[in-house]
């Protein structure tokens, strides 16, 4: 989809449909607002005789707003008043939510392109800078839907245009720049939903790898695909124990660096989970939802994008990205509970279960990236325990840090996004848990209890001191026919490409470090 700036006040042109934003007025306070005149106007007193009949009120209700349809008496197409809320909980993450709602709004009826009145979205607390890249994110983001396999399309919306009208008409120069800035990360989200939302027959581990190499050369980055012989010369041995239970998906791992756009700056590595499908091999899963798990390559499919994206955006850091590619499958060859791995570091995995596969994956990808590298900052994006999502949530990404200013610099980050992160304690007694009589570790605790930290205790302890965030996006990498209706508008159904956005703005800022 393809978002212009327009000068003009997008109440004089003729468009398929115009899209206000209307705010809940104070209780007992049902007065006309002064700020729907040229609406009022433009469809003749339909909006005033809708407010009267208390048909347009302002009101969001279960994350969604009021939405009213007007047909223009003058002709000149539709106007679409969405519900923005009361002012005083006014934010950039109500004007993206609100695009994204508009554009599903027009979604099969006929709207190729819709407009969007600046104006009518900006307000205190929202300045037009950060409405029209919220406006942008929304209309973007909302827009998205998978479907590679379908014969039949509903008829999406093709263009959106942000009328700035005679208010914002000088800034327009500025707000061009933060809307291609912003289309372009989103066009990059877009690009990695289609990669995860691909089901587990044909995103292998080698397709994601293809995946890569393609991104490399459109992108001119280097990148390193190592397939099972390289794996085990290496020494990779968590990754290729996971990965042997597969007889026609062998595993494999990526390496893709970008160069930085800065000289001599620093160099941030980002290492992924690329379980291509989670059957939980030999400890099996139950069948009920197994399909899911079709998304468990989602921390490996961020790390693509957030290359695309710093590639495209060209910021600043050097960034390593590092993919732990595999099948989890039961076969007569899989690996087994009571196995011992070892990993490209030395240290060994005992694995008790077969279902903790992401951390074995990330073993290697974590000790290979330490000792190649030596970064400056690790972020790890898995979707890695169930835990995750029985403490925060199908919205919000769970994290754990070993460094204050890099766990800080990523919640500043997720603030800016809207994509929900929220840390949590890694302290001696989740370290306790996870070691292990046999080796060094152990890859699941003899106590079920907090999953999430226990996992981010035993990736810690491959990361060797450096400074490290582990994002653990089990509940937010995607949603489901049932979860999506309990999501922002610009969650479509299926794979949400989280995290690609907050890591990229991360990469963005200035180094998080004095
Ligand atoms: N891929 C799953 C975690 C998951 C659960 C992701 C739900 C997305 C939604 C992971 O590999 C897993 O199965 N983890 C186990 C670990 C346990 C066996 C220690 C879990 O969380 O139950
Ligand atoms: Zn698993
Ligand atoms: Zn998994």
């Amino acid at each position: 989809m393809k978002v212009l700036v327009d000068r003009r006040d997008g109440l004089t042109v003729a468009t398929d449909l115009a899209a206000s934003g209307v705010f809940e007025r104070p209780e007992k306070d049902d007065t006309f607002p002064r700020s729907l005149q040229k609406e009022d106007e433009a469809t003749k007193g339909l909006v005033k005789a809708a407010w009267a009949r208390k048909e347009v009120k302002g009101k969001r209700r279960a994350l969604r707003g009021e939405t009213t349809v007007f047909h223009r008496p003058d002709g000149k197409g539709r106007l679409l008043l969405v519900g923005l809320g009361p002012r005083a909980k006014f934010s950039p993450e109500i004007v993206r939510r609100a695009a994204a709602e508009v554009v599903r709004t027009c979604r099969g009826r006929g709207v190729r392109t819709v407009g969007f009145n600046l104006g009518s979205f900006v307000a205190e607390g929202v300045r037009s800078e950060a409405a029209v890249a919220a406006i942008t994110d929304g209309a973007i983001l909302g827009n998205y839907e998978f479907e590679k396999y379908r014969s039949t399309s509903e008829g999406k919306v093709e263009e959106a245009a942000i009328y700035l009208g005679e208010e914002f008409a000088r800034d327009e120069a500025a707000l061009k720049k933060v809307v291609s800035n912003h289309a372009a990360l989103d066009d990059v989200v877009v690009w990695a939903r289609d990669i995860a939302n691909l089901p587990a027959d044909t995103a292998s581990p080698q397709r994601l790898a293809e995946e890569a190499m393609a991104l490399g050369k459109e992108m001119g980055l280097k990148v390193s695909v190592f397939d099972e012989k390289k794996l085990a010369e290496m020494g990779c041995g968590g990754i290729l124990a996971v990965g042997i239970g597969s007889a026609s998906h062998p595993p494999r791992m990526v390496v893709l660096e970008y160069p930085g756009g800065a000289r001599r700056g620093r160099t941030v590595a980002v290492v992924g989970k690329g379980i291509t499908f989670d059957s939980g091999g030999i400890s099996i899963k139950p069948a009920l939802g197994m399909q899911e798990m079709k998304f468990d390559k989602s921390g490996a499919v961020a790390v693509l994008g957030i290359l695309r994206a710093a590639a495209t955006l060209k910021v600043p850091p050097r960034v390593i990205g590092v993919m732990c590619c595999a099948e989890n499958v039961p076969s007569g060859t899989s690996y087994r509970p009571g196995d011992v791995v070892r990993t490209f570091s030395g240290k060994t995995i005992e694995v008790l279960n077969t279902d903790a596969e992401g951390r074995v994956v990330l073993s290697d990808g974590l000790g290979y990236v330490v000792q190649q590298y030596h970064p400056d900052e690790i972020i790890d994006l898995a979707t890695l325990t169930g835990a995750q999502v029985v403490a925060l949530g199908d919205d919000t990404a769970g994290m754990v840090s070993n460094d204050e200013k890099l766990a800080q610099g990523l919640l500043a980050a997720s603030a800016q996004t809207g994509e929900p992160l929220w840390r949590m304690p890694l302290t001696d007694y989740h370290r306790e848990l996870v070691k292990s009589d046999v080796g060094d570790v152990r890859n699941s605790t003899e106590i079920p209890v907090a999953g999430m930290l226990t996992a981010g205790a035993f990736l810690e302890t491959f990361v060797g001191g450096t400074s490290w965030a582990h994002l653990d996006i089990a509940g937010p990498a995607y949603t489901t026919a049932r979860t999506r209706k309990w999501q922002p508008a610009y969650q479509n159904d299926g794979a949400t490409a989280f995290g690609v956005r907050l890591v990229t703005r991360y990469l963005e800022a200035p180094p998080a470090r004095a």
